[in-house]
């Protein structure tokens, strides 16, 4: 059994089969889904489709892309929404410093309300970084005493000291499909390099479909890929990388009573 713990379900990429994709999906093995959102509208979408989906869960947040969307009384709608028996985590929320995004200081202040945000609920964080993992641990660790509900680095694809920082943070590295690219062997290096412990597993579909399905549209249904190449890397069997990513997950998002109400 398996948890995807980053996707999209509500993207427009699956409007027309998304019953068939979860239900293959779990054919696959895929039990438990964590859909996320990126901004007030998308965090709606992810709730209420877990709210109609058994085994599909929400994260719910404001991506960096949309940080100027984060006022107070965005914040606070996000605060109402997480009363919801569904959701599991706040994210994705994080820093992206690439061209055409908002001011660093922007970005950063609404990731630090978000991380406060969560502190406050009691939930763990997914977060997310891109050209910005240096600052993310940065404000991970201005921060820490927040952090004691735990979180996920989704997705990724930083170095072997940054993933140890993150993890004495509490965090948990989430490896997806970039993992096994062929041009990732410095990724994998660093995989290798850390406990399966401290490992969840991820597609973020419908983006970054893993090798050798690279370039198509993503799914939870390529779980059981991104498991069969962590058990290669980690020179485990896949049962023992499902085994110990499940028991993971189910400890970060307390998934664990509400998996046994089948909600
Ligand atoms: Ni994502």
């Amino acid at each position: 059994m398996f948890i995807d713990t980053h996707c999209h379900l509500t993207d427009k990429q699956f409007e027309n089969d998304i019953e068939k994709v979860l239900s293959c999906s779990k054919d696959f093995g895929v039990s438990s889904f964590i859909t996320s959102g990126y901004d007030f509208a998308s965090s709606v979408q992810a709730v209420e489709f877990a709210l109609h989906h058994q085994g599909v869960y929400a994260s719910i947040g404001v991506y960096p892309e949309f940080a100027p969307s984060l006022d107070e009384q965005t914040l606070e709608k996000i605060k109402d929404l997480a009363q919801n028996k569904k959701v599991v985590a706040i994210g994705e929320i994080g820093l992206q410093f690439t061209e055409n995004c908002p001011p660093k200081e922007e970005q950063i202040k609404a990731f630090e309300k978000q991380i406060e945000l969560a502190y406050s609920l009691k939930k763990p964080i997914v977060v997310h970084a891109r050209e910005a993992m240096g600052a993310v641990v940065e404000v991970l660790e201005k921060n820490r005493e927040k952090l004691v509900y735990g979180g996920t680095m989704h997705c990724y694809s930083g170095s072997l000291e940054s993933a140890k920082r993150l993890i004495d943070l509490g965090m948990y590295i989430s490896v997806g499909g970039v993992s096994t690219f062929k041009n990732a062997a410095k990724l994998q290096q660093t995989i290798k390099a850390l406990p399966l412990e401290k490992i969840l597993l991820e597609t973020d579909c419908p983006y970054l479909a893993p090798h050798p399905y690279r370039g198509e549209r993503n799914s939870p249904a390529f779980i059981p890929t991104i498991a069969q190449n962590l058990a290669k890397i980690k020179d485990v069997s896949v049962d023992e990388v499902a085994k110990v990513t499940t028991k993971n997950a189910q400890k970060l998002f307390k998934l664990e009573g509400m998996d046994a109400a089948q909600i």
